[in-house]
Formats: structure tokens, sequence, C-alpha cells
């Protein structure tokens, strides 16, 4: 994809702008998935901003609008918190910095558990306030009454099951699940009822590769691995843990750079060269026109 460059006026800044191109669509996607089969597996990233979005948007098939935002960029100790407002926020700023992706927005802990119809009014507001093509949500069988009835609606919905972090408080912590046979069946059934209920694709986070496997068999919409397996139909990954921003991540995170390291490195120069006086230069600072 090539990219231009636009100079706002207003702050100087040369705010890139990918040649619009054709943005991917949710039956495209559910469509990487054919009897049983995905080729070329599905690339999913967290996006929060619309800077962000730029940077992932031409690599990846989704960016997800996760409510991880709680703790990345808000410091909150867990998903809880997070508000309908938050994430209608950052989704607009993540449908505004992309062109290619699905933008996939998660609802928030407690926006959609009490009703479907609770779900369909806070989903619809997501979708039209962020421009986002589709929700996620957490919970398995409990939940496909209200899959199918958001899908049945037009809001199509991408599944959670395996570690749900919204559940923190009754799982009492964010260990892999499925370590004993009743709650490893639990899981595969939970896939199986969501993708029976219509979600266009399903989340397996942190759960022991063989039910990674079997989940992903059992089903016929594309499974997204976190902490789960490479034969998942696709991966995902919280971006600022993939580049190391973080010193502390789950063991299932690759850090792929070291971007902590990176801003401490240049942050230590300009400071550096703020208190010796060498910033700003010459380059840097305006001259009265000579003559
Ligand atoms: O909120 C999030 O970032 C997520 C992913 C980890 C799947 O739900």
């Amino acid at each position: 994809m090539s990219t231009t460059f636009q100079l706002d006026t207003s702050t100087s800044r040369a705010n890139p702008t990918p040649q619009p191109m054709k943005r991917l669509t949710v039956p495209k996607i559910r469509a990487h998935k054919a009897d049983g089969e995905t080729k070329q597996p599905l690339v999913m990233l967290t996006a929060y901003t619309a800077r962000q979005a730029q940077l992932l948007d031409a690599h990846c098939d989704i960016l997800l609008v996760g409510d991880s935002l709680a703790q990345v960029i808000y410091g909150l100790p867990s998903t809880i918190p997070v508000t309908l407002d938050m994430m209608a926020n950052h989704a607009a700023a993540v449908v505004r910095g992309s062109y290619h992706a699905v933008v996939v927005v998660d609802m928030p802990f407690g926006s959609y558990e009490a009703s479907k119809e609770q779900a369909f009014e806070s989903a619809s507001r997501l979708l039209k306030e962020s421009g986002a093509a589709a929700v996620k949500l957490e919970g398995g069988e409990q939940m496909a009454e209200t899959v199918a009835f958001l899908n049945q609606r037009g809001i199509p919905v991408m599944g959670h099951v395996g570690l749900t972090p919204q559940a923190v408080n009754v799982l009492g912590g964010y260990m892999a699940r499925g370590r004993d046979d009743a709650e490893a069946k639990k899981i595969v059934g939970d896939a199986k009822a969501l993708d029976e209920a219509g979600a266009f694709a399903i989340v397996l986070e942190g759960v022991l590769e063989p039910i990674a496997i079997e989940a992903t068999k059992a089903v016929s919409c594309p499974t997204i691995g976190i902490g789960a397996s490479a034969q998942c139909d696709g991966q995902v990954l919280v971006t600022e843990d993939m580049l190391g921003m973080f010193e502390r991540v789950p063991r299932f995170v690759k850090k792929y750079e070291n971007i902590a390291e990176v801003i401490d490195r240049t942050v230590a120069q300009y400071a550096e060269e703020v208190r010796e006086r060498s910033f700003p230069s010459a380059d840097q600072t305006y001259q009265p026109k000579k003559g």
C-alpha cells in the first residue's frame, strides 16, 4: 500500500494518508475458514489510538479495540471499570486511523450481560459512535442467545472463551484454563455454542493447546488464539506487549522489540541535551531573515 502525506497546517504534522483501499469485511474474515481449513492464518492486533492504527493497519486483517486499554492506556488494575464511552472514543480513533483492517470493538463489562436487549443497545451505540464493523464479547454458552440476537439485527459478533478477563473475580486470577476434563469440555462446548449462534470468529485465550486444537476443529468459524496454539485460524496479541512496552508480560507473549528500552534511551538523551543547552540547536530554531 502506498502512502501520501497531508500537511496539517494547524499543527505542522504530516499525517500519513494511505491511498484509500477497500476495507476488509466481516464476511471476508469469516470466509477465511472454508470446510474447516484456513490456508493463511488471520492477523489481529489490538489498537487504541489513531496513530497506532495507521502503523498497524496495512499488516493486519483485524484491529481489536480491546478493553485491555484499561491496563495499557489507563493504568487500571483490571478491565472491570471500562465504560462504553471509553470504548466508543478509542474505537472511533482507530477507525479514523485505518483503511484496510476490520475494526472490532470490545463490549465492556456490565454493558451486555443483563439481557440481549441491553447488549443490542450497547453494541449499536458502539457501532454508531465509532464506525467499527463488529463487537466482541466474553462468555460461552450463556451468551449464545445474545450473539444470535445481535447477529440477526445487523451486529456481527466475535466471541471470546477460555480465560475471560472480565470474569477475573469469579475465576480468581488470570491462569490458563482447561486443566481438568470438565473445564476442557466446557471450553469446547462454549466455542461450539457461539459458532452455532452465528459468531463470525472466536478468540480462544489462555487455554491448554490440545483444547485450542479441539475447539478449532469443532467450529466452522475461525478461531483466534492468544496463549492457545499455532493451530488456531489466527493469532492476536496486545500490541504494547509484543513491542516490549512493558517489562512483565504473560508467558504466551513474544516480545518482538524492546520499545521501553528505546524510549528510555531516547528520553535520557533529550533530557541531557536540554540540561546542557545543546537542544534546540540552529536546526530547530527560527532566526530573523538576513538583510
Ligand atoms: O482486550 C483485549 O485486548 C483482548 C485480547 C487480549 C483478545 O480481549
